[in-house]
C-alpha cells in the first residue's frame, strides 16, 4: 500500500497548483495577497452564511480556502484542525487529487493539525480486495508550508506507526495468529530499529507462565511472548518504562462462549499489542532519548477438548493460584504474567493497554480512554493531559480496596473475575494483585480500539488508539 507523505516547502512559496489556505473569520485581510477582490467579496458573503469551504478555479489548479474555528484552548484548537482537515479528504477525492499544499494565515499556525487529520483519514486497509487499486483512493503527499522539517519528520513517523497499529489490528486472525503476530513484531523491529526477542512455546512453558499457557491450551497455534525494546545510546530516564500490551488475537470467549454479536470483531484483541509496536516505532524512527520494554504475550482464547475450563485454578508465573471462573475473562491471566515479568526491568513505570472489558465500553463508549493505576498523581496528570493534547482522552476510575474483596475465592488466592457490576474495575483490581514493585497504569482500550463506522479521522476498525497519546506522554514526561 502507498501511504501518504507529508513534505515541507518555503512559506507562501510553494509553487504547487493546489493550494488549501487555513483562515480564521477575525483575519480575513490576510486573503488580499492571494485572492481577487471579486473572489474576496464572494468568500465575506459566505461567511456571514456560516460557509466555510471555498473553492476557487485557477487556469492551472485551485485554491480552497477552509474557514477554521478558533478557540482559547490550544488543544480544541488543534483538534477543530485536524477534523477540518479530515473533511478537506471529502473535497481532494471529488476532484482526484493526490497531492496537496497547505498554508497557514491562521494567528497561531494550525497546518501541521490540518495535515495529521488529512493523513489520518486517508488510511486505507485494502489488502484482502482482489483488485485493491480499483478500490484506492489515494492521497500521496501533503505539502505543508512553513513547518520546520523536524516537526513533518516527527508526524511522518507517528503516521507510519498509527497505519502499522491500524493494519496489525484490521488482519484477521485467519492471516494474525500469536506466530504470525510476532513474526510482524520481529518485521517492525528490523524495519523501524527496535530489538525484539521471541519467547516459544517451550520457554514459556519452563517459565511456567501458567495464565498464557491455560488461555492457550485450546489454540492449534502455540503462545508467543514478545520482548521489545528501544534504548537511546543516553536516554533520559535511568530506569526503563515498560509498555505492556494484550495480545490476544482472537477471543472466541472460550467454553465462556460469546453470542455472535459480540464475537465478530473479536480479532482486535490484539489491539493493546498493536499500540506497543506502534508507540515503539514511533520512539524509534524519532530517536526518542527514552528507553523503553514493550512486552507482549500472545495466543488466541479457543474452544476445543483442551480447553480450560469454568471452575478451573491454574498456577500463575507469579505463583499466585487463580480460579478461572469465566474464561472470557481471558485478557487478565495473560496480562497478570507479563506485570509479573516486568518486574525484573525495576521500571520507572509499567503501563499496560488492553481490549479488556466490555464494561469499560458500555460505561464510555468509544471516545474515552478508562483508566486506572497506582502511579503519583502527576504522573497520571501528564498521561490526561496527553490524552487532550492528541485527543485520546482519559477518564480515570478508583481502584477502592472493596472492589477487590469480589476476587476473593473459596478454593485459590483469587478468582478472576467479580460480581458483574463495575467489571472494568475489578478487571484492573485482578492485574493490580500482579502489578507490583513499580509505580503502574492500566489502560482499557476496549471502546475506542475498533470502530464498526468512521468517526473523523479516526477510520473505521482498528484505530491505532494509543501510539499518538503515549508518545507524546513519553516526550513531555521524560525528555
Ligand atoms: N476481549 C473482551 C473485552 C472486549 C469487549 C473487547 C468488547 C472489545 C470489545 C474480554 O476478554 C472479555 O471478554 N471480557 C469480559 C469479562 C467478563 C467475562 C468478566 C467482558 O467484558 O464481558
Ligand atoms: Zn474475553
Ligand atoms: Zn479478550
Amino acid at each position: 500500500m502507498k501511504r501518504v507523505q507529508l513534505t515541507t516547502a518555503n512559506p507562501g512559496q510553494s509553487q504547487h497548483s493546489y493550494l488549501v489556505i487555513l483562515a480564521e473569520k477575525d483575519g480575513l485581510d490576510r486573503l488580499n495577497d492571494i485572492l481577487l477582490p471579486s473572489e474576496t467579496s464572494f468568500l465575506r458573503q459566505g461567511i456571514e452564511r456560516e460557509v466555510s469551504h471555498f473553492f476557487f478555479p485557477r487556469a492551472e489548479g485551485c485554491v480552497f480556502v477552509r474557514i477554521l474555528k478558533n478557540d482559547t484552548d490550544a488543544a480544541a484548537a488543534a483538534e477543530i484542525a485536524r477534523l477540518a482537515g479530515n473533511e478537506f479528504l471529502r473535497d481532494l477525492r471529488q476532484y482526484k487529487l493526490e497531492s496537496v499544499a497547505v498554508r497557514n494565515l491562521c494567528k497561531q499556525n494550525r497546518s501541521l493539525a490540518f495535515a495529521e487529520g488529512l493523513a489520518l483519514g486517508s488510511y486505507q486497509f485494502l489488502k484482502y480486495f482482489t483488485q485493491p487499486e480499483k478500490k484506492e483512493k489515494i492521497l500521496r503527499e501533503i505539502v505543508v508550508e512553513d513547518a520546520p522539517e523536524q516537526d513533518i519528520a516527527e508526524l511522518n513517523a507517528l503516521l507510519k506507526a498509527v497505519f502499522l497499529a491500524r493494519d496489525m489490528v484490521n488482519e484477521p486472525q485467519s492471516h494474525f495468529d500469536a506466530v504470525q503476530l510476532a513474526a510482524a513484531v520481529v518485521a517492525a523491529g528490523s524495519e523501524y530499529g527496535f530489538e525484539v526477542e521471541v519467547l516459544e512455546k517451550e520457554k514459556i512453558e519452563s517459565l511456567k507462565m501458567g495464565g498464557i499457557l491455560a488461555v492457550n491450551k485450546a489454540s492449534s497455534a502455540p503462545p508467543r511472548f514478545c520482548i521489545l525494546e528501544w534504548k537511546p545510546d543516553s536516554p533520559k530516564n535511568e530506569k526503563p518504562v515498560v509498555l505492556v500490551g494484550k495480545g490476544v488475537v482472537y477471543d472466541t470467549g472460550g467454553l465462556s462462549l460469546k453470542p455472535t454479536d459480540g464475537m465478530d470483531y473479536m480479532k482486535c484483541d490484539m489491539a493493546g499489542a498493536a499500540t506497543v509496536v506502534g508507540t515503539l516505532a514511533a520512539a524509534a524512527i524519532n530517536r526518542l532519548p527514552v528507553h523503553i520494554i514493550g512486552l507482549i504475550p500472545a495466543t488466541d482464547n479457543q474452544i476445543g477438548e483442551r480447553a480450560m475450563a469454568p471452575g478451573d485454578v491454574i498456577r500463575m508465573y507469579s505463583g499466585a493460584s487463580v480460579e478461572v471462573l469465566n474464561t472470557d475473562a481471558e485478557g487478565r491471566l495473560i496480562l497478570a504474567d507479563a506485570l509479573h515479568y516486568a518486574k525484573k526491568y525495576k521500571p520507572d513505570l509499567v503501563l499496560d493497554l488492553a481490549t479488556l472489558t466490555g464494561a469499560a465500553v458500555r460505561a464510555l463508549g468509544t471516545q474515552a480512554i478508562c483508566y486506572m493505576g497506582t502511579a503519583p498523581e502527576q504522573t497520571k496528570r501528564a498521561l490526561e493531559k496527553s490524552g487532550w493534547n492528541t485527543y485520546e482522552r482519559l477518564v480515570e476510575l478508583p481502584l477502592w480496596k472493596e472492589f477487590g474483596d469480589e476476587l476473593k475465592s473459596n478454593i485459590a488466592d483469587l478468582k478472576n473475575i467479580g460480581s458483574g457490576n463495575a467489571g472494568m474495575i475489578t478487571a484492573g483490581k485482578f492485574l493490580e494483585h500482579f502489578a507490583t514493585e513499580y509505580p503502574w497504569l492500566h489502560l482499557d482500550i476496549a471502546g475506542p480500539a475498533y470502530l464498526r463506522t468512521a468517526n473523523g479521522y479516526r477510520t473505521k476498525e482498528g484505530t491505532g488508539v494509543g501510539v499518538r497519546l503515549l508518545y507524546d506522554f513519553l516526550k513531555k514526561q521524560y525528555v
